[in-house]
């Protein structure tokens, strides 16, 4: 907790030893909650209405009414971008049921649980732009509403977990053969010049970040496909990359101890963070505002 001063809690901004909850919250005992990690360039949250969307397309999945309406979000969300103080945040939000005795139906009249707080971003560093990352495989075991950003990530944790173990940076899921995403990340993978990754669906998360990398393809006439990949297409491609708001565009170098393509970042991906670094000048400027 050491690079977050304040946090935000129920309606008070507090230090981050100020902040308790009732262990009798259901986000604590069943995990009943959903989150999201809103990327700040330049002081501004980028993307906000398309997070806000999928934040209220979680809850609505669980039931839970959205505690704060748009105003009063973004107003939060200010003060600790101000409270943060840096150019580039990332910031964590999470809403669970609320505290009440422990029933597996949800309780009546609950008050959700509201938690936030922002965090400097860093970034993957220049050298590990360059050389790119190593990934495992691993089955996906994980349950089938992942469209839904849950906090309980037991499955996700396990998985990453194991990818640290292995010394490596990301776990790729695989389901019935085919490429689901990566432990917190989406995947792409450059085939014949051609840029693919799996469709949304409720195996996989709507990464925001993935949208934005699709746009920006189509926007650059770069073939971009939302297709099922398999496992062999995973092993034969050309260059595999890593999508999510604090890793941005990873490219993978190495997945099960192979190397992908040549084993270094390919052109494709060097044109595409080109395209996405100019995009997030263009939003720190003000030339584009999402
Ligand atoms: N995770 N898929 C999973 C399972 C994820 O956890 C994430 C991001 C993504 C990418 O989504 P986006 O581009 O909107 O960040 C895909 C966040 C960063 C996390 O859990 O910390």
């Amino acid at each position: 907790m050491d690079n977050i001063n304040t946090v935000f809690l129920n309606n008070e901004f507090l230090k981050p030893e100020q902040a308790k909850v009732s262990a009798f919250d259901r986000g604590f005992v069943f995990g009943d909650g959903v989150y999201e990690v809103i990327p700040v360039f330049g002081k501004r949250p980028f993307r906000l209405g398309q997070h806000m969307q999928r934040l209220n397309n979680s809850l609505s999945h669980l039931g839970i009414p959205n505690p704060m309406p748009a105003e009063k979000w973004q107003e939060v969300i200010q003060q600790l971008i101000n409270s943060n103080g840096a150019e580039d945040q990332s910031i964590y939000f999470q809403i669970t049921r609320g505290p009440a005795a422990r029933d597996h139906c949800f309780p009546e009249n609950m008050t959700p649980t509201v938690f936030g707080y922002s965090q400097t971003l860093k970034y993957p560093d220049q050298k590990t732009l360059e050389q790119g990352v190593s990934a495992i495989t691993a089955p996906d075991i994980r349950w089938l509403r992942c469209d839904i950003k849950a906090i309980a990530l037991l499955a996700n944790v396990l998985m990453r977990q194991q990818a640290k173990e292995k010394g490596v940076t990301e776990a790729i899921l695989l389901r019935d053969g085919r490429v689901t995403e990566g432990a917190a990340s989406n995947i792409f993978i450059v085939s014949n010049n051609t840029l693919m990754t799996p469709p949304k669906g409720d195996q996989i998360l709507p990464g925001i970040t993935r949208d934005l990398v699709i746009e920006l393809a189509h926007a650059n006439n770069i073939p971009c496909q939302e297709t099922e990949i398999t496992e062999k297409q995973l092993f034969s491609a050309d260059e595999v990359w890593m999508t999510s708001s604090t890793k941005e565009i990873l490219p993978i170098t190495k997945i099960d101890n192979k190397p992908v393509g040549n084993g270094k970042p390919g052109p494709i991906h060097k044109t595409v963070f080109e395209i996405y670094k100019k995009y997030k000048q263009d939003f720190r400027s003000g030339v584009v505002s999402d």
